[in-house]
């Protein structure tokens, strides 16, 4: 079996950098506002360093350390944070900074705002913070059914981890909406390259494995992706989830991981399918990016 691992897969730099941000903390009483990333494991490693995570901000004392996780909050959670006299340890991914300075000015300028993205994810509730909570958030095409069709002057942001197709499709249908309109693809690259690679990736492949978090939104739609484009696409958390009988039998598997998986959960399930190797020689596509 030949195991071809996307060089993109696991921790994006915003990620990686809100991790070391708060492995780096020290003082009594830190929390990170949200679990860190949608890891368990990293989260349970980062309690045992004494970072607990804090849910409400109502439950914070004054100094307290309050990391804010790479997904941002809204501009009322940073002005809740000073009011009740915590300390804020900014780990905002400075893409995800740069969509709220966007919503703000626009918004300020006017314009009604737009948010491509998952209403419920804390990323797009953190962005329509800026602008009051007033955007309109559109996750499917069909969003655009419930809306005003005379929006006026609009602007457009996505969400950083947003299926790049279905942005180009549901932004092409707003410009109907409106008598002026501004679009800033805020896609982010690294999304993206993550993406891409994973259709590439996924159509020269028998079985397709993502690895990544139930609640992580860019993992499951790395898994979308795969699963329309390879004729049999596995999401899995972690190696406990790898059911080996699922991919014997194949001679080329793919994997590819969420944006929220360390390089150690990649090299488990490599390690894992690397079993059925045992007699036979094996590939590796990539080792680049994984430290094994
Ligand atoms: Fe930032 Fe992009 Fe990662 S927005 S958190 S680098 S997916």
């Amino acid at each position: 079996m030949e195991i071809l691992v996307a060089k993109t897969a696991g921790f994006c730099f915003g990620v990686k950098k809100a991790i070391e941000k708060a492995f780096n903390e020290k003082g009594e009483r830190i929390f990170t506002y949200g679990p860190i990333i949608h890891n368990k494991q990293v989260v349970e490693e980062l309690k045992d360093r004494g970072i607990d995570v804090v849910e409400n901000l109502d439950n914070i004392q004054p100094n307290d350390k309050i990391i804010v996780r790479s997904h941002g909050i809204s501009k009322g959670e940073y002005e809740k944070i000073e009011q009740m006299g915590a300390v804020i340890v900014d780990a905002t991914c400075p893409y995800v900074k740069h969509i709220h300075k966007i919503v703000e000015q626009r918004f300020n300028d006017g314009y009604k705002i737009i948010i491509v993205g998952d209403e419920n994810h804390p990323e797009v509730r953190g962005i329509n913070g800026w602008c009051n909570n007033t955007a309109i958030i559109i996750n499917e095409i069909e969003d655009l059914n419930k809306i005003d069709k005379n929006l006026g002057r609009i602007c457009i942001v996505a969400q950083t981890t947003f299926n790049q197709n279905k942005w180009y499709k549901i932004s092409a249908e707003l410009i109907k909406f409106a008598k002026e309109i501004l679009i800033y693809n805020t896609i982010c690259s690294a999304t993206d390259e993550r993406q891409n690679e994973a259709i590439e990736l996924s159509n020269k492949v028998d079985v397709m494995i993502v690895i990544g978090g139930k609640n992580s939104s860019n993992s499951r739609k790395l898994y979308e992706i795969c699963r329309d484009n390879c004729k049999k696409a596995i999401f899995i958390e972690d190696e406990n989830e790898l059911n080996l009988d699922e991919v014997a039998g194949a001679s080329k598997v793919g994997i590819t991981a969420g944006a929220s998986t360390p390089d150690y959960t990649i090299k488990a399930v490599i390690e894992k399918l690397d079993s059925l190797n045992k007699l036979e020689d094996r590939t590796y596509e990539s080792d680049d990016e994984i430290d094994y």
